[in-house]
């Protein structure tokens, strides 16, 4: 018997795959290798080079591998270019996930978890942002999450499988420097970038309503967001009969950008004072997570500190940027 993880090649998806074989249990790969790499799995893990709207090719895949459980990690995640490109990511994130629901019903699969978003909430006029704080998306990408979350709990429900969606927070860091995020969508890669090139970080407005006037955002160590992972497949295989579960992962900690870029240039040593520049539209000014429910029904909690996070995203930066 083996737990399906789609997506797992990916930055986020082979911290997961990597987590649930420290754990002794037995994982297949599906991923179409668009932004995933073959050379972040662990030796011996059986990767599926293919789509996730491929239903023969996860009917095989169910059927050979004996599949008990689904972690659907899969999906296109950047904010921006789904604003440019919404039927795209409905059809990747909304269709991809239906046929892979689909093929998991009527194969029998009982357990299901699907990685969500902090996308899902928007603009959330709230300290901390609980599980049931009104989701309002702000762009087709927390839509697709949002309506995937509806599609798990509503197939839960009608097949009998149980179901986890976890919310994840801003994801940073890496277990290891080879797993590290070679995407540059967010603060802490993007501030490397200009780090790198010479140049003063940007800080997208000084003018929010908090202390020191620059955004907050609950950090999130991506080593600690697949040890959430593991401890939601220990509850979907002990109990997935009464298991609907929708959880934020984060630490309950806010940090502003500032605060962010103070800690970068102590862990790099380098001068990364940032340059503030006009608010990027739609970003909210605080968002952080309640972290009470997930310890409450997973007994999990982040190890991780900030500086966790930017000394390993580093290791990692300097690993694929030599020069
Ligand atoms: C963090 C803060 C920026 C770059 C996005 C998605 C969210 C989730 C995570 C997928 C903000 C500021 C950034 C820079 C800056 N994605 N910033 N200078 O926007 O909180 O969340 O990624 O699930 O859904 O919306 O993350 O890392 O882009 O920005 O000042 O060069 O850093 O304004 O306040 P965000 P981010």
């Amino acid at each position: 018997m083996s737990w399906l993880i789609t997506g797992g090649a990916g930055f986020i998806g082979a911290h997961v795959v990597r987590a649930m074989v420290e754990d002794g249990i037995s994982v297949v790969v599906l991923d179409d290798l668009s932004t995933g790499d073959p050379v972040r799995l662990p030796a011996g893990v059986p990767l599926v080079n293919g789509s996730t709207l491929d239903r023969a090719l996860l009917d095989r895949v169910i059927a050979e591998h004996r599949v008990e459980g689904v972690l659907h990690i899969a999906a296109k995640k950047q904010v921006g270019e789904s604003v440019a490109l919404p039927l795209h990511y409905y059809r990747e994130n909304v269709e991809g996930l239906r046929v892979v629901l689909e093929a998991a019903a009527e194969a029998g699969v009982r357990r299901f978890l699907l990685s969500s978003s902090a996308a899902v909430y928007g603009m959330p006029d709230v300290e901390t942002v609980t599980e049931s704080t009104p989701c309002a998306p702000m762009s087709p990408y927390g839509e697709t999450k949002l309506v995937g979350e509806w599609l798990v709990r509503a197939t839960g429900r009608a097949h009998g499988m149980g179901t986890v969606a976890l919310r994840y927070f801003n994801v940073a860091g890496a277990a290891t420097p080879e797993l590290g995020d070679p995407g540059v969508f967010n603060l802490v890669p993007m501030v490397f970038e200009r780090l790198a090139a010479g140049k003063a970080p940007l800080v997208f407005g000084a003018d929010y309503p908090t202390p020191d006037g620059t955004c907050i955002r609950d950090y999130i160590h991506v080593a600690d967001i697949a040890t959430a992972h593991v401890a939601a497949v220990h509850r979907l295989r002990d109990n997935p009969d009464d298991t609907e579960l929708v959880l934020n992962i984060g630490r309950g900690e806010g940090v502003s950008v500032s605060e962010m870029l103070d800690v970068i240039g102590r862990v790099t040593g380098l001068d990364a004072r940032g340059e503030v520049v006009d608010r990027r539209p739609g970003d909210p000014a605080r968002v952080v997570a309640s972290a009470e429910l997930i310890a409450k029904e997973l007994g999990w909690t982040a190890q991780y500190g900030v500086e966790e996070m930017i000394a390993s995203a580093w290791a990692g930066w300097q690993l694929r940027h030599p020069e």
